[in-house]
């Protein structure tokens, strides 16, 4: 259970550094304390991004258990970083880039419309639904991952994307059958498209991180199109995408049980990826141990969410305990390992890798060759949102 400590007790702890009652408070706190997530860039400009929207649901989670006000304001002062009194959405984003990542901040337009019910935040969010409606597809129908990426769908554009289409759809055309169908469509395509199958060199049984379906990358596999390697933080999306559609797809709509489906496939085969002696999830899942590949923690903590939201709703049987047993090892690590306080009271969160893209030769050596950053929000909002799962265990 989650216990909200009396406010003394809480600074009392953060003073001394003393362990937290909660680390999902104390990692939200730190990036509030940062400035992380308000939707601004570091140099004060405006930015729509997909990793404000990422920790802003891990807030808004911590506001429905805490009613700790400090994390709607927050969250709503982040908005209105990036959305106009006209409901005119700034920051960088234009409908005609056609780019998925930046729709992840629509169900926090969402959530504040039905919270507050200002009109801005329905104009903000029909800008987005409007971008779907025209968004470029392959000749199966997935979103292309962007414009300038054509043909291409990426699992990290199924987290960015579907979380609030159909969250969009429920709150404003739950009838909408082939609204439905088309999320539905988009997380069967995104699987059919790159899971490993049983002869692939090193089969985990999980999804390469994106396909071309014109088969034009460097990286396209000549049978199927699909990138070379398993990437953490890719499948790390896309597993929290499918915990997160099932609380919004209706229990009776077919593609409830499609997705369901998916996710039990992939549950067990993440828990079997975790490194045996840490616990943690490899950079590249793909290349277990090898030289230049390491623990990373942005994957390894959408993973527990993953898991323990998985278990908690009962989306997943776990008949000998080893999910539970999986999660729980990989959370000890990280806050072993990834969690350090700092003499402010807050903490830094390290080793999350900065980028991973399919725009180069998306092999082995261009992960690895990838820099870590302290404090990288997709990582520490991700921490969040598993702590919040451990914390309700
Ligand atoms: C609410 O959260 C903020 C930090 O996010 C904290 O400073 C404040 O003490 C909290 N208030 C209460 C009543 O717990
Ligand atoms: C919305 O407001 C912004 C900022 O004031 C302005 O630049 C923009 O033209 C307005 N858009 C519409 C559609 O009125
Ligand atoms: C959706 O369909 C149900 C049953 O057909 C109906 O009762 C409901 O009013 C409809 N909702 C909307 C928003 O159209
Ligand atoms: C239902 O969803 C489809 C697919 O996104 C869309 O094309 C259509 O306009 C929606 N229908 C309504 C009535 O909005
Ligand atoms: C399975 O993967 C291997 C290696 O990538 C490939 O050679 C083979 O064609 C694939 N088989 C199918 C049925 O896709
Ligand atoms: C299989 O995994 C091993 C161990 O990490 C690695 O050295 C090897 O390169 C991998 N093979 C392929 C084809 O990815």
């Amino acid at each position: 259970m989650f216990i909200v400590p009396p406010l003394c007790l809480l600074s009392l702890a953060l003073r001394s550094l003393a362990r937290p009652q909660s680390y999902a408070v104390w990692a939200a706190d730190s990036g509030i304390a940062r400035k992380q997530g308000n939707g601004l860039d570091s140099s004060g400009r405006a930015i729509v991004s997909y990793e404000h929207g990422e920790f802003q649901w891990g807030l808004r989670q911590l506001f429905e258990l805490t009613g700790n006000r400090t994390y709607f304001d927050y969250i709503q002062a982040g908005v209105d970083n990036i959305v106009f009194a006209n409901g005119t959405v700034h920051g960088s984003y234009t409908v005609s880039d056609f780019v998925l990542d930046p729709l992840r901040t629509g169900p926090t337009f969402l959530y504040l419309y039905e919270q507050t019910g200002l009109n801005k935040y329905k104009v903000a969010a029909d800008i987005f639904r409007g971008q779907l409606n025209a968004h470029p597809r392959t000749a199966q129908g997935q979103f292309w991952h962007k414009l300038k990426y054509p043909n291409q769908g990426w699992l990290d554009g199924v987290y960015m994307g579907e979380i609030f289409y159909a969250q969009y759809t429920k709150t404003f055309q739950p009838n909408n059958s082939t609204a439905w169908a088309d999320i539905t469509s988009q997380f069967t395509l995104m699987f059919e498209n790159t899971i490993q199958n049983a002869t692939a060199p090193n089969n985990t049984g999980l999804m390469y991180h994106g396909y071309d379906f014109s088969h034009k990358q460097v990286w396209a596999s000549p049978d199927r199109g699909h990138s070379p390697e398993v990437w953490d933080r890719a499948l790390g999306w896309y597993s929290m995408a499918l915990v997160d559609v099932l609380e919004t797809i209706p229990v009776t709509n077919p593609g409830h049980a499609s997705i369901l489906n998916i996710l039990r496939t992939l549950a067990p085969k993440i828990k079997d990826a975790a490194d045996p002696t840490s616990g943690a999830w490899w950079l590249v899942i793909t290349q277990p141990g090898r030289a230049k590949n390491y623990f990373e923690s942005s994957g390894t903590a959408m993973f527990v969410y993953s898991l323990l939201k998985s278990l908690r709703l009962g989306y997943v049987t776990d008949d000998d305990g080893s999910i539970l047993a999986a999660a729980k090892k990989a959370y000890q690590y990280m806050i072993d390992n990834w969690v350090v306080p700092n003499s402010d009271g807050t903490i830094n969160w390290l080793n999350t890798v900065i980028v991973g893209s399919l725009d180069q030769a998306g092999d082995f050596n261009y992960y690895v060759s990838q820099p870590t950053d302290i404090n990288d929000l997709k990582g520490l909002a991700a921490f969040v949102l598993a702590s919040l799962e451990y914390e309700k265990l």
